[in-house]
């Protein structure tokens, strides 16, 4: 008789998440009190809109580390849609998180840059604003559409649109961007919602995506420069798909460095160097986990130079 497979629970998940951090699971649980938003700066620039907002009513949070994001109450982002700089496609929203990863890679004006699982776009627009030109990889038809009508409507001139599997587009680009990000697919831990019980989460989706991920984080390394850099990033919280992809692909090339990540954020913990029956490299200690907390939604981010 085939044995039956047992389904994952909620206590399942907790317990993975308490052997990550004992405070992760619970910060999760707690209810998002703030969003943030970014400012396009191809529409507006930062002060005129910050302007049109208080004038209508709003009281955005300046942040010490980023000039062009803001933060606001939880309640007010449907007031914030409805107010004129949101329809005038001059304000992005983006969490914390995000933000910070995206201004994490190096980028000059000079560069060209691969963001290689791209839609719905809101890193490349911050890249765009960063570089000379971006190339950004989205292989599912729809979201794909939807990125590019977002560059469209952001007035992002400089960016390129691919709509291709990021697996194999070192083949057709090896060694040609001055930097890669890759927001890889994941099972999206940090977006579960507990108070709806486990629905899709289960160890099996943690294993498929690793699987894509190793191919994925091979395909970024082969297309960057030697000298260039790369961010690896998940929002998810599994070691099997953050610490575990990156060691493998230090293990695989040893011209893979991996680069401490400047912050003063507390709500963040250093990358794993085991898990469960695994040992990682010491190095996995340099890269990053966002808690969730306030705008910062959940994250992980290793930063990779090309020797
Ligand atoms: C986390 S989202 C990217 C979010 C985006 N970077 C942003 O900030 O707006 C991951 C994306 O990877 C795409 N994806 C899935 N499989 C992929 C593959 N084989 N190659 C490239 N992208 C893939 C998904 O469709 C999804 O749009």
């Amino acid at each position: 008789m085939a044995k039956q497979k047992k389904r994952a629970t909620l206590e399942d998940f907790k317990e993975r998440l308490e052997a990550i951090n004992p405070e992760l699971f619970k910060m999760l649980s707690e209810p998002k009190s703030h969003f943030s938003f970014r400012i396009n700066r191809n529409r507006a620039d930062v002060e005129s809109v910050v302007k049109k907002l208080k004038e209508e009513g709003f009281e955005p949070q300046a942040l010490s580390w980023i000039d062009e994001a803001f933060v606001l109450p939880i309640e007010q982002r449907e007031a914030l849609v409805k107010s004129s700089p949101y329809s005038a496609k001059e304000i992005y929203i983006q969490n914390l998180s995000s933000i910070f990863a995206a201004h994490a890679l190096r980028v000059t004006k000079s560069d060209w840059v691969l963001d290689l699982a791209a839609a719905p776009g809101g890193k490349s627009l911050i890249f765009s604003e960063k570089a000379k030109k971006v190339s950004a990889v989205e292989p599912d038809k729809s979201r794909f559409f939807m990125m590019k009508r977002n560059f469209k409507e952001s007035l992002a001139k400089n960016i390129q649109t691919y709509n291709k599997d990021g697996r194999f587009i070192y083949k057709a680009c090896p060694e040609l961007f001055d930097a890669v990000f890759l927001d890889a697919p994941c099972s999206s831990e940090a977006h579960f919602d507990i108070d709806k019980g486990i629905t899709w989460w289960s160890p099996r989706r943690i294993y498929k995506f690793a699987k894509l991920q190793k191919e994925l984080i091979i395909s970024a390394f082969e297309s960057l420069k030697s000298g260039g850099e790369m961010i690896y990033a998940t929002c998810t919280f599994a070691p099997e798909e953050n610490e575990a992809v990156v060691n493998y692909l230090l293990k695989k090339y040893p011209n893979a460095k991996l680069l401490p990540i400047k912050h003063n954020f507390k709500n963040t913990q250093e990358g794993l160097t085991k898990w469960q029956e695994e040992a990682y490299s010491s190095e996995l200690s340099k890269t990053l986990r966002f808690l969730p907390k306030g705008a910062f939604s959940g994250f992980y981010i290793a930063k990779i130079a090309k020797r």
